[in-house]
């Protein structure tokens, strides 16, 4: 099956060239002048439109438990918003339950995913029981194709590590070429935070964003690079919201240290505005960190810029609003955190690039191209050039993307960016060489996607 990809703007991390792109099989086979290929079986016009390697989303969570209920998309229905959303590679977190072991929690991962994805999928695994089984396990787990570990500064008495705990698992992390990956905030001093605030009757989800003051993800930040710095393990900060914690990365950085991070869109479009928005609204908004008061947002930009923020995923972790954060009325703790986001990633980012934020090859290198590199994919996904996965995304820069509840693919009841008319919108997204999104309609199936057994990580992108 050979399909040719007609007249595009070619726009890989590296730049953008008109050209055609021929796909075989599962693979891009070509990539040439246009016309230097004549035939194919299938041609799919893309003149006027950007032809980009498919989006890669390395922080979603699917079916996720957590504060008594689970995430609402499951990984066919997340897969699935994803692939409309020019996503066609997710990497999910298997969460180790305190008192399991790593390898049954990712047994329990695969069942929830094999044979239900629309598109590619990995796993990294949160590690909240740090002891002598779970650190050997690790081992285990990098052999099974997972490489990277999360650990939590936040959530005491849930997901949360002590320092010595990260301590030792970045030791592991360095002793065998793995990634860490951090939530960075001092839940210790928020949780005293958010326990003065329902004892002083404040309970409005605007709450969750003033007791998690962006100081305490810098300190937590900090502390995280130090632990790094200590052990010699590379870092990896994920969605990162402040200034200060942004701070931190830069200048550890800027001082030679492997460390990375990534921010999310509702960092970079939504703020403190929104989860203060009355009549339980808020709720919609409650993720951790919290949303930032405006004035984050062009430190974040900027932070693209000089790639002190190296990706952009989603944190996608959609609650529905009727049924879900409805359990936090009258007690913002008790909301469950998190936000739908996996569809809209590539559209929202893409914004930046129309107000001159960041260029389109910094759009792709972001949502693509780093990801890939970070989460040892590269050169098999995240790149249009011969040999990679015919993950495409046909971009039509012209049309507009209308963001509604009514009409978004996410299984979930509301959308933090209800209204937004966006510019730019996806045309048609192949996966391994199969159309899965064209003419407005989706044409993948359930179980099409594959697991993504990954290679150590390559850190220095
Ligand atoms: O509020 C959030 N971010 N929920 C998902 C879990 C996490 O910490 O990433
Ligand atoms: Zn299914
Ligand atoms: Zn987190
Ligand atoms: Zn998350």
């Amino acid at each position: 099956m050979r399909t040719l990809i007609k007249g595009g703007t070619v726009v890989n991390a590296t730049g953008a060239v008109v050209a055609d792109v021929l796909v075989e099989d599962e693979t891009i086979a070509a990539v040439a002048a246009p016309g230097v290929f004549e035939n194919a079986d299938k041609v799919i016009d893309a003149a006027g439109k950007y032809v980009i390697p498919g989006g890669i989303d390395a922080h979603t969570h699917m079916e996720m438990p957590f504060g008594g209920t689970f995430s609402a998309d499951t990984f066919a229905t997340g897969t699935t918003a994803a692939a409309w959303g020019g996503t066609t590679t997710i990497i999910d977190f298997a969460v180790q339950a305190k008192g399991t072991s790593l390898l049954s929690t990712l047994d329990k991962w695969h069942e929830k995913a094999d044979a239900h994805c629309a598109v590619d999928y990995g796993f990294h695994m949160i590690v909240s029981d740090v002891n002598d089984t779970s650190l050997k396990e690790m081992e285990s787990c990098i052999a099974a194709g997972v490489n990277s570990f999360k650990m939590f500064m936040a959530y005491p008495g849930v997901f949360y590590a002590t320092d010595g705990e990260i301590l030792r698992a970045m030791q592991k992390a360095t002793d065998t070429g793995a990634m860490i990956m951090m939530h960075a905030e001092n839940g210790i001093a928020i949780d005293q935070l958010v326990a003065q605030a329902i004892a002083a009757g404040r309970t409005d989800p605007v709450e969750h964003g003033l007791t998690r003051p962006p100081e305490l993800e810098g300190e937590a930040t900090s502390r995280a690079i130090q632990l790094a710095k200590v052990t010699g393990a590379p870092l990896y900060i994920v969605h990162l919201s402040a200034r200060h914690a942004l701070a931190a990365v830069a200048q550890a950085r800027d001082a030679g240290q492997n460390v990375f991070a990534e921010t999310c869109p509702q960092y970079l479009f939504l703020s403190l505005d929104d989860l203060a928005k009355p009549d339980f609204e808020g709720a919609k908004y409650v993720a951790s960190p919290p949303l930032r008061p405006k004035d984050h947002q062009d430190d974040l930009w900027r932070g693209l810029r000089t790639n002190d923020l190296s990706v952009v995923s989603t944190d996608h972790c959609p609650f529905c609003f009727v049924e879900q954060k409805e359990l936090g009325r009258g007690d913002f703790s008790k909301i469950p955190n998190g936000m739908p986001g996996v569809e809209h990633r590539m559209d929202l980012l893409h914004q930046g690039v129309v107000g001159g934020k960041i260029s389109l090859a910094r759009w792709v290198e972001v949502a693509s191209t780093t990801p890939a590199r970070m989460f040892g994919l590269y050169p098999r996904k995240g790149v249009i050039a011969p040999g990679a996965d015919a993950d495409i995304v046909v971009y039509d820069p012209q049309a507009t993307t209308h963001v509604s509840a009514e009409t978004h693919h996410m299984n979930v009841d509301y959308s933090a960016y209800e209204g937004w008319e966006l510019k730019g919108k996806v045309d048609t997204v192949l996966s391994r060489g199969s159309v899965v999104i064209a003419g407005n309609a989706f044409h993948g199936r359930e179980g099409h996607g594959k697991f993504l057994s990954r290679d150590l990580s390559q850190y220095l992108v």
